[in-house]
Formats: structure tokens, C-alpha cells, sequence
């Protein structure tokens, strides 16, 4: 039995993490900015009969909130074996559509939200000589994604943090895993641009995705992947097949990827701009 923080723990990726564990008996602290929805996700997870789960309200862009939490967790159970630093929010419109606010949010939520997560878990996980530190990066944080630089730019950071520290890790008892999901049905892509200024790829942006991507892939098989690649400690946990598919591309041949985001860009200008 794991004690495990998964960080917005409400709603789809998370959610799926969260009840992957507690399906397995594991203590899971569901931790989510929406302090309803995280608890509403915990008492559901509680009638499932194996694990535990407890709501705890968190914003990961407060470095001393997550740092209380994840010390209170330990401290109360008396280690901390696995985190989940998975808060995140989507950002879409081209470089010109988009202001310094989205750059803003992305780099606080997506890119400093995992960054607290780190500094807070990383120092127990390294007194206790043990603990897996999983970070959800993104398909994009490995190809450049057009339509949402701020998003693509705190992914691959996410990716380099997380790659980075699990070579100073490896030595010293504690692993890294990062994940790339290709695009998953959750209410992140319902939601893009979250309180920020509107760009034509605001709000629901899952018909137009789907039309481009041709699908989307589920957070439950996505929890599957991703616990299959923890327990095997694998360094990038890279889903669907076919992500893994354009990741490959992309280190096959990075000048055909780029033509692709190329086309997809002026596509894009063509329908929303007229040139
Ligand atoms: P979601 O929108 O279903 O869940 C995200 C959760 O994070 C929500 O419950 C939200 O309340 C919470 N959250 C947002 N800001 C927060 C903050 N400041 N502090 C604490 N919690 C906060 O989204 P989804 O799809 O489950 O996303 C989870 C992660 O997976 C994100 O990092 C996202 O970038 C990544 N991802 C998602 C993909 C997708 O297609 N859905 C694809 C690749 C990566």
C-alpha cells in the first residue's frame, strides 16, 4: 500500500491516476483547485473498498501551500512514496493571438505548478532514500506544437526538468518519470484559455480537434499506460501508439514534423484570418 499525492486529482487525468491507485489499495491525497470537485472525486474513490482517499485543496502555483501539503502527508503517514505532479491547463491560438497573461498562466500552472511539486516532494523522497516523482508533460513537450507556444514551451520544460533530475535521482534511491499524452478526452480540451483573453481556439476546442487528430484517446487507458510505465520505472511514458508513432518521427526525421506543423499553422491563419 502507496501513499501517493495526485495533483488535479479532480478531474480527468488525474482522476483516472487517482482512482488507478485507490483500485489497488493505495492512500491517495486527491488535490485540486476545485476544492468541491476534488472532494466529490474522493468520496466516490472511497466507496470503491480497497484504498483511501482524502480531498485536499491545492493551487500548485502557491509554492508554500504545495510545500505544507506534501510535508503534512508525509508527516502523517510517515512517507511519501509516489507524487503526481499533473495540474494543468491548455493554451491555444497562434503567437500573435495570444498576450503575455497566457504566457503568464502556462508558465505558472503548467511549468512552476510541477516546479513546486518538485521542490516539495524531492527533499522527503530523498531523506526516505525512495519515492517516484511522475510529471504530466504532454506529446507536446516532445514536437513542436503550433497554436499554443506557451503550452508547448512549459511541456518541454517539464520534459527537461523531469529528464534532468532523474539522472541526479537514479543515484540516490529516489525515480523520475514524465508523461507524454497524445490528445485525451478530458474537460481540458473544453476549456482552453481558461480566464484568459479569447483567441479563435478558446473554449470547447474538441470538434475542431478531433477533425485534425482524428480522436482522442481515454483517461482510464491513459492511468493503465501510465501505471504500467511507473511500475517499470520508465523514464518518458509516451501515449497512445500513435503518439509514440510521431515521437518517433520526430526524431527520425524533425524537418518532416515541422513541415507538418507547418502546414497545420497556415491552415489555421487561412481559416481564422483569411490569408
Ligand atoms: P482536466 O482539465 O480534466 O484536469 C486538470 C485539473 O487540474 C482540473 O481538475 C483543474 O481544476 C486542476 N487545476 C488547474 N489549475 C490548477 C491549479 N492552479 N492548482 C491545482 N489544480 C489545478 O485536464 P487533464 O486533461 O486531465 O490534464 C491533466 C494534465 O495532463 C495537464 O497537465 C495537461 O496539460 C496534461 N495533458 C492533457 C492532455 C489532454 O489531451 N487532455 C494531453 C497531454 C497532456
Amino acid at each position: 500500500m502507496k501513499i501517493a499525492i495526485v495533483t488535479g486529482g479532480a478531474s480527468g487525468i488525474g482522476r483516472a491516476i487517482a482512482t488507478s491507485l485507490v483500485a489497488r489499495g493505495d492512500t491517495v491525497v486527491v488535490a485540486d483547485i476545485n476544492e468541491p470537485g476534488a472532494k466529490h472525486v474522493a468520496d466516490k474513490l472511497n466507496t470503491l473498498g480497497r484504498g483511501r482517499a482524502i480531498a485536499a485543496a491545492l493551487d500548485v502555483t502557491d509554492a508554500e501551500a504545495v510545500e505544507t501539503l506534501y510535508k503534512d502527508v508525509h508527516a502523517e503517514h510517515g512517507r511519501l512514496d509516489l507524487v503526481f505532479n499533473n495540474a494543468g491547463i491548455a493554451i491555444g491560438g497562434l503567437a500573435e493571438e495570444l498576450t503575455l497573461d497566457h504566457w503568464n498562466r502556462a508558465i505558472d500552472i503548467n511549468l512552476k505548478g510541477v516546479v513546486h511539486g518538485v521542490q516539495a516532494a524531492y527533499p522527503l523522497m530523498l531523506r526516505q532514500r525512495s519515492g517516484h516523482i511522475v510529471n504530466t508533460a504532454s506529446l507536446a513537450g516532445l514536437l513542436p506544437m503550433p497554436m499554443g507556444i506557451p503550452y508547448t514551451a512549459t511541456k518541454h520544460a517539464v520534459v527537461g526538468l523531469s529528464l534532468a533530475l532523474r539522472a541526479e535521482a537514479a543515484g540516490v534511491g529516489v525515480k523520475v518519470s514524465v508523461v507524454c499524452p497524445g490528445f485525451v478526452d478530458t474537460p481540458l480540451l473544453a476549456n482552453i484559455n481558461p480566464g484568459l483573453p479569447e483567441t479563435p481556439m478558446s473554449g470547447d476546442g474538441r470538434t475542431q480537434i478531433k477533425k485534425q487528430a482524428g480522436g482522442f484517446y481515454t483517461p482510464e487507458r491513459l492511468a493503465r499506460d501510465i501505471m504500467r510505465g511507473v511500475a517499470r520505472n520508465q523514464a518518458l511514458i509516451v501515449a497512445p501508439a500513435s503518439g509514440r508513432a510521431i515521437w518517433r518521427g520526430m526524431r527520425l526525421s524533425p524537418r518532416t514534423v515541422l513541415r507538418v506543423a507547418q502546414f497545420a499553422a497556415a491552415r489555421y491563419r487561412r481559416e481564422h484570418h483569411g490569408r
